[in-house]
């Protein structure tokens, strides 16, 4: 048997688990802004992936074309196996069910208690579910993955903006999600609370299984979590890499990422 001590990072490039999301030279411009000019990407089952790039760079559009709220101009995105531009609408929010995605910010309903966020994805996507008639299990269970069982009727307005981000991630679980998205997990929170959130995001992977594309331009988060990283650069995946690579890369484009 192989001792996984002795697998050098490179040895994942011959990845031979199934993809969950492939991006093929994905293409999409706001009239003169070119913000993607050919994307490639490819995550795993139960891989992690970080996407790095600057402010700007279009990390967001990127994650939005995978789920489908953008349109791009051109390329194909392959989600679970399926092609999203030969998707109709059910067969779209079907798949949907299976990925989490968690936004930049928290995005709760500020008018809903944390127990109804947790319930709203749960009524959108009954297929998947089934007719539920009591809800409180699964939102408790789902709240207890982020330590915040004890917030189920409290307001957002309640909690701090760490409390938030997790209740945002518990909704995200209660779909039991494939693949989770996240846009900027840690961004404007304190140093402390990003590693909390961290630690979750880790913990959750390992819980379920599920298969993690990050997007940051938190070099410590990507450190930290990332199996493979992929720099987005000028619109393209300009390098791709373990972070140990990656962090060691003469390219001064690849180096602007790691100075301090
Ligand atoms: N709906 C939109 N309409 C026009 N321009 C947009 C839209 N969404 C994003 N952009 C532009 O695309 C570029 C990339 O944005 P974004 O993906 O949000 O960057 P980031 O990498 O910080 O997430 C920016 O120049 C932004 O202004
Ligand atoms: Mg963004």
């Amino acid at each position: 048997m192989e001792n996984q001590d002795q697998i050098k990072p490179s040895a994942l490039k011959n990845d031979s688990r199934k993809a969950v999301i492939e991006i093929r030279d994905l293409r999409k411009s706001f009239g003169d802004n070119h913000v993607l000019n050919g994307f490639n990407m490819t995550l795993r089952e139960g891989g992690n992936l970080v996407i790095m790039g600057k402010s700007g760079s279009g990390k967001s559009v990127m994650i939005k074309c995978v789920v489908g709220l953008v349109k791009p101009d051109s390329g194909m995105v392959k989600i679970l196996g399926k092609e999203i531009n030969n998707l109709d609408r059910g067969a779209m929010d079907e798949l949907r069910s299976d990925i989490g995605f968690l936004f930049q910010g928290s995005a709760l309903y500020d008018s809903m208690t944390v127990r109804e966020n947790l319930e709203f994805p749960m009524r959108r996507h009954k297929k998947k579910l089934g007719v539920i008639k009591d809800t409180e299990p699964l939102v408790l269970e789902a709240l207890e993955n982020v330590g915040l069982a004890h917030t189920m009727d409290l307001m957002p307005s309640e909690l701090s903006g760490g409390m938030k981000r997790r209740v945002a991630l518990a909704r995200t679980l209660i779909l039991k999600p494939k693949v989770i998205l996240y846009d900027e997990p840690t961004s404007g929170l304190d140093p402390i609370t990003s590693k909390e959130i961290i630690e979750l995001m880790h913990s959750i992977q390992k819980k379920y299984g599920t298969s993690s594309l990050i997007i940051t331009h938190d070099v410590d988060c990507a450190r930290v979590i990332s199996e493979r990283m992929i720099l987005l650069v000028d619109g393209i995946n300009y390098a791709e890499g373990t972070y140990a690579e990656l962090s060691q890369s003469t390219d001064p484009k690849v180096e602007a990422f790691f100075k301090k």
